[in-house]
C-alpha cells in the first residue's frame, strides 16, 4: 500500500439524517475565471428527526473563506478545514450568510464551476456544489434557490440559471445581471449556472394542460446549425411523459445547454439541463445515425429525470439506481416507442437488442470482476465510481422486470402511487418497490434481492417430453455460478426470476400454452413464469407434439440461460421464432459456441474450419428480404472480441481475434455475391433522411461493406468504398467508407487510398471537434498488423496539434479507444499496451480524477487472462498504485489488486 492512508470508505448502513436542514438558499456570484466570488445566504433550522449536534458542520472543497455572518451579524466561530467549515455552537435557527472565492480558470476536474471554450459552466452531481459553496451537500437537504449572477456583459452576454428569469439589467463598468428562482425545491446536486456567448435555438409548445412552455437549446454561434434534432427530441421527450406516464413538465421554461468539456453524457440540473456536446449537436453531414439515436436517448433521460430524480430524488447516494434504473428504463422505452410504436414488435426488438447488447458486454463483465456491487451498493470510497453499468443498466432491467411481472398498466398504476406519495421527497429504492407492490397488491419481499445481490445470476433449464401424456416439463435452476468474490458476499438466496418462455412446434409456429392446474389454453403464446425457488418445474399439458422451447423472450431477466441447443435447433429458431429478440439470440448463441471454439483452436495452431450449416444460417438471414434491414445487421454482426474474451475460462484477446476475422472472412469470401448484392440494393440515393427505415438501410449496406472488406482481394472493396467516402452526403456513410479502407488495407500495412481519406477527413472537418473525435477513434480502433501496430499510431497521434488530454472526448476518442476497444491491439505480448495505460492514468490523474478512473477500469479484469497478459497488467496496475493522487483512481486499482 502507497503511503497515503487507505481512505474512507463509506457505508450505507451508516445513514442517519442530517442535524440542520436548510430551507432557503440564496446565491450570488460576481464571476471571474481566476477568482469568482460567492455570496450564500440560507434559512437554516435544526432538523426535528435528528439527534442534536453543537456545531453546524458544511461541506466545502477548494474553497477560500472569507467570511460569515449570522443574521447579520459577523459570527467569528467559524473555522475553515480541509473537508469544509465548522461553524460552533449555532442557534436553533438563524440565516447564515458564507463568502467564499473559487478558481474557475484553474479547475481541470470539471466539478464545481469551471471554465470551457471561454463560458462558464457548473457540474454539481454527485458532489461538485461543495466545491462552489459552502453546504450540506447531500441529496436529502432540499431548499428553494434564488440566484443573482453578475459578469462582464461583453464577455458573458448569456447568463442562465435553474428555474425562471426574475429580472435582469445592467450593472456599472460593463457589467450586468441576472436573478433566477426555481419555485421546486430541490438537493444541491441540481443546482446550474452556465455564463457566456452562446446563442439558442427557441420554440414554444403548449404542454398537455395547455400552458405554454418556452424551449431553448443553447450552443457556441457556430453550432446553431446542429440543435434541431435535439430540439426535435426534446418536443418528443415531453409529448411522450405525458402520454405514457401522464407527467407534464412543470416549469414555464425548459433549457439544454451544450459544452464540450464535459465528464458524462449530460446533466439533469433543474429546468437547465447541461449536455455534452456529443449529446445535442447533430447535422447529417457531422453526425452519425448512431448520433442522431443517441441524442434522442440522452436528451429524453435528462428530460424524464425531471420527475424520476428531480420531483422524487435520492435520499443518499447508494440509492442513485432510483433515479438512473427508472430513467435509463424511461428512455430505452421512449426509444422504443419512437422506432416502433407500442406495437411494431419487430422494431421494437431492434432497440432492445442493442440495449441487451451492451447490458451483456459492459455489465455482466462489471459483475465478474472486483467492481462488482448491487444495484444498490453497500459501501463507496469515491461515489464517482458507483455511476456504473449496474446501477444504470442493470438497475433499468430491475426496473423493467416490474414492469413485466405487472405489465404496462399495473406499471403505471405503480408509479401513480410512488409520485402520489413521494413527490417533493428524497427517498429510497425500498420505496419504489413498496408503491409498485400495494398498487398491484403484491409482496415483493424477495424481489429485494434484485437490489442487494451482485453477480450475474445463471439460470440453467432442463426439459422433459411425455409423449403419452402430452406434458412437456421444464425444470428451472438458478444460482451465480464461479461468481467473483465481490459478488459472492452479497448472495443471501434466490430470486424472484420473471421467465418469458414460448414452446415452437416442428412448423416453426408457436404452440399454444396451457399450464398445469390451469382451466384453459393462455391467451398469448409467451407465458412469464414466476421463478422464485433455487429449482422449479413448470409443466405445460396438452402439448400436442415435442417442442423447441423459446427461453427468456424479450430478455425478460438480466440473466444467463443455460441449455443444451444442437446448432441445427438454433437455426431453426433463428429461422422460426416468433420473438424477434430471441431470434437474434439464437444467431449470437450459434456464433459465440464457433467463435469460442475456434478460439480454442487458434491457441493450439490447429487450422481453423467452419461448419458450411453456420455458413449456411447466417446466408439465409442475409437474403432474407421478409425481415428488416435493422434486424438482419444486428443479427449478422458477430458477438464483440470483448464480449468473447471474456467468456474464455483464460481470456486470450489474440485468439479471439484470429478467430473472430477467420468467421468474418469465411463468410465474406462463401457470401461474397450476396454482401455485394445487399450492398447494392440497400443504398439510400437522394437526400439524407434520419427515419429508422432509411438508417436501417445504411446500416446493413454499410455492414456488407465491412465484410466485403475482409475479402482476400479487397480491391473492389476499396473501390466501393473510395466511391461512397467521395460521393457521400452523411456522415453515417463517409465514416464507414473510411472505416472500411482503413481495415481492408491493414493486413498490408495500409494503403494509398486509405491515407488519402484519411487526410481528406481531416481537412474537411477541421472546425468540428465531435467529427475530429472519430477521425481519432477510427485509426485508435483500427485493426493494425504485425509490421504496423496500432499503439505507434497511437502514440504519434498523442503529439497531434488537434490532441488535447484536458478534453474528455478527444481523450476518450484516442486513448479509450485503444485501450477499451481494441482489445487484439491493447493487450499486446509485449506489453506495450499496458505501458501506455499507466503512463495515462497517472497523467489524467492529476488532471481529472473522474476521466482517470474511468481509463483506470480497463484493467479491472486482469486475473481472468492468459499468465503473460495477467504479469504485465499487474505490473501496470502496481505502478499506477505507487504513484496514483486521487481518492478516485486509488479505489479502482487498490480493489483490482485486493
Ligand atoms: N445524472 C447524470 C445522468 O445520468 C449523470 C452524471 C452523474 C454526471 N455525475 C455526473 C454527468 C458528472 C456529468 C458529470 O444523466
Ligand atoms: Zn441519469
Amino acid at each position: 500500500m502507497a503511503d497515503t492512508a487507505t481512505p474512507n470508505v463509506i457505508r450505507r448502513a451508516d445513514y442517519a439524517p442530517p442535524a440542520f436542514l436548510i430551507d432557503t438558499v440564496a446565491l450570488e456570484f460576481d464571476l471571474i475565471p481566476e477568482r469568482t466570488v460567492v455570496r450564500n445566504t440560507m434559512r437554516v433550522r435544526r432538523n426535528p428527526d435528528a439527534s442534536h449536534a453543537a456545531n453546524f458542520e458544511l461541506m466545502g472543497e477548494q474553497l477560500e473563506f472569507v467570511g460569515a455572518t449570522i443574521d447579520g451579524a459577523p459570527f467569528a466561530h467559524a473555522h475553515a478545514h480541509e473537508h469544509g467549515l465548522t461553524l460552533d455552537n449555532v442557534p436553533d435557527n438563524f440565516e447564515l450568510t458564507l463568502t467564499s472565492i473559487c478558481n474557475p480558470a484553474e479547475n481541470t476536474t470539471l466539478s464545481g464551476l469551471y471554465v470551457s471554450g471561454g463560458n462558464f459552466f457548473t457540474q454539481c452531481e454527485a458532489e461538485g456544489f461543495r466545491r462552489i459553496t459552502y453546504f450540506l451537500d447531500r441529496p436529502d437537504v432540499m431548499a428553494t434557490f434564488t440566484v443573482t449572477l453578475r459578469a462582464s456583459k461583453a464577455d458573458y452576454p448569456v447568463l442562465l440559471s435553474n428555474g425562471n428569469l426574475l429580472e435582469e439589467g445592467d450593472l456599472p463598468d460593463g457589467r450586468h445581471f441576472a436573478r433566477w428562482e426555481d419555485p421546486f425545491r430541490k438537493p444541491s446536486y441540481l443546482f446550474a449556472l452556465v455564463a457566456g456567448k452562446l446563442v439558442a435555438l427557441e420554440e414554444r409548445v403548449k404542454s398537455g394542460s395547455g400552458k405554454e412552455k418556452l424551449l431553448q437549446v443553447w450552443v457556441e454561434p457556430h453550432d446553431l446549425d446542429k440543435t434541431r434534432h435535439a430540439m426535435d427530441s426534446l418536443i418528443n421527450s415531453i409529448r411522450w411523459d405525458e402520454s405514457r406516464f401522464g407527467l407534464e413538465l412543470d416549469l414555464d421554461r425548459f433549457m439544454i445547454v451544450a459544452v464540450s468539456d464535459f465528464n458524462m453524457g449530460a446533466m439533469e440540473n433543474k429546468g437547465l439541463n447541461i449536455f455534452n456536446t456529443k449529446y445535442v449537436l447533430a447535422n447529417p453531414e457531422t453526425a452519425t445515425d448512431t448520433d442522431f439515436a443517441n441524442i434522442e436517448a440522452v436528451v429524453g433521460h435528462e428530460y424524464f429525470h425531471n420527475w424520476t430524480g428531480n420531483r422524487v430524488t435520492c435520499r443518499d447516494w447508494f440509492q442513485l439506481s432510483l433515479k438512473e434504473g427508472l430513467t435509463v428504463f424511461r428512455d430505452q422505452e421512449f426509444s422504443a416507442d419512437m422506432a416502433g410504436g407500442a406495437t411494431d414488435e419487430a422494431a421494437r426488438a431492434t432497440k432492445r437488442i442493442e440495449d441487451v447488447r451492451v447490458l451483456r458486454q459492459m455489465q455482466f463483465a462489471e459483475d465478474a470482476g472486483p467492481m462488482a456491487h448491487p444495484v444498490r451498493p453497500e459501501s463507496y470510497v469515491e461515489i464517482n465510481n458507483f455511476y456504473t453499468m449496474t446501477v444504470y443498466e442493470k438497475g433499468s432491467e430491475v426496473v423493467r422486470m416490474y414492469q413485466t411481472l405487472f405489465g404496462r398498466d399495473g406499471f403505471r398504476k405503480g408509479m401513480d402511487l410512488y409520485f402520489k406519495r413521494h413527490d417533493g421527497q428524497a427517498v429510497t429504492c425500498d420505496d419504489f418497490r413498496h408503491a409498485l407492490a400495494d398498487a398491484n397488491g403484491r409482496d415483493l419481499a424477495q424481489f429485494e434481492r434484485w437490489y442487494s445481490q451482485a453477480g450475474t445470476p445463471r439460470v440453467s433449464v432442463r426439459t422433459k417430453y411425455d409423449a403419452a401424456q402430452q406434458r412437456y416439463s421444464v425444470t428451472l435452476t438458478q444460482g451465480y455460478g464461479d461468481a467473483a468474490p465481490a459478488a459472492r458476499e452479497t448472495q443471501k438466496g434466490p430470486l424472484l426470476i420473471p421467465f418469458a418462455i414460448g414452446l415452437i412446434g416442428k412448423d416453426g409456429h408457436d404452440l399454444p400454452l396451457q399450464l398445469e392446474g390451469e382451466a384453459r389454453v393462455s391467451d398469448s403464446t409467451t407465458r412469464v413464469l414466476e421463478f422464485t425457488q433455487t429449482e422449479q418445474t413448470f409443466t405445460f399439458v396438452n402439448v400436442a407434439q415435442e417442442p423447441l422451447p423459446s427461453l427468456l423472450r424479450n430478455f425478460s431477466a438480466p440473466v444467463i440461460v443455460e441449455y443444451d441447443y444442437s446448432a441445427d435447433q438454433l437455426a431453426f429458431l433463428l429461422a422460426h421464432d416468433s420473438d424477434p429478440f430471441n431470434r437474434w439470440e439464437a444467431g449470437q448463441r450459434l456464433a459465440t459456441r464457433e467463435l469460442l471454439t475456434l478460439a480454442g483452436r487458434a491457441t493450439t495452431g490447429v487450422p481453423l474450419q467452419l461448419d458450411d450449416s453456420v455458413v449456411a444460417a447466417f446466408a439465409r438471414v442475409l437474403t432474407d428480404e421478409t425481415l428488416s434491414p435493422s434486424f438482419r445487421e444486428l443479427a449478422l454482426m458477430l458477438p464483440s472480441e470483448a464480449y468473447l474474451a471474456e467468456q474464455m475460462a483464460e481470456s486470450n484477446p489474440a485468439a479471439v481475434h484470429a478467430a473472430r476475422q477467420f468467421v468474418r472472412k469465411r463468410l465474406a469470401n462463401a457470401l461474397r455475391k450476396d454482401w455485394l448484392a445487399v450492398y447494392k440494393k440497400h443504398r439510400t440515393p437522394g437526400a439524407y433522411e434520419a427515419t429508422p427505415e432509411a438508417s436501417g438501410h445504411r446500416a446493413l449496406k454499410n455492414l456488407a461493406l465491412s465484410y466485403l472488406a475482409e475479402l482476400d482481394d479487397p480491391a473492389e472493396a476499396v473501390r466501393l468504398a473510395s466511391a461512397q467516402y467521395d460521393a457521400a452526403n452523411n456522415m453515417t456513410d463517409r465514416s464507414a467508407a473510411l472505416s472500411a479502407l482503413l481495415n481492408a488495407s491493414a493486413a498490408n500495412g495500409g494503403s494509398v487510398e486509405a491515407q488519402q481519406a484519411l487526410d481528406d477527413f481531416y481537412r474537411r472537418f477541421e472546425k468540428e471537434p465531435l467529427v475530429i473525435d472519430k477521425w481519432f477513434a477510427l485509426q485508435a480502433t483500427q485493426r493494425g498488423s504485425a509490421q504496423r501496430p496500432v499503439i505507434e499510431i497511437v502514440r504519434r497521434l498523442m503529439a497531434h496539434p488537434a490532441f488535447n488530454l484536458k478534453n474528455p472526448n478527444r481523450a476518450r476518442s484516442l486513448i479509450f479507444s485503444f485501450c477499451a476497444a481494441n482489445p487484439a491491439q491493447f493487450h499486446a505480448e509485449d506489453g506495450s499496451g499496458y505501458a501506455f495505460w499507466a503512463e495515462q492514468v497517472i497523467a489524467l490523474d492529476a488532471i481529472n480524477p473522474q476521466v482517470a478512473a474511468r481509463l483506470a477500469r480497463s484493467l479491472e479484469l486482469w486475473r481472468r487472462f492468459t499468465p503473460t497478459l495477467r504479469d504485465g497488467m499487474r505490473a501496470a496496475l502496481e505502478k499506477v498504485t505507487s504513484q496514483v493522487k486521487s481518492r478516485d483512481v486509488r479505489e479502482i486499482v487498490e480493489k483490482a489488486l485486493a
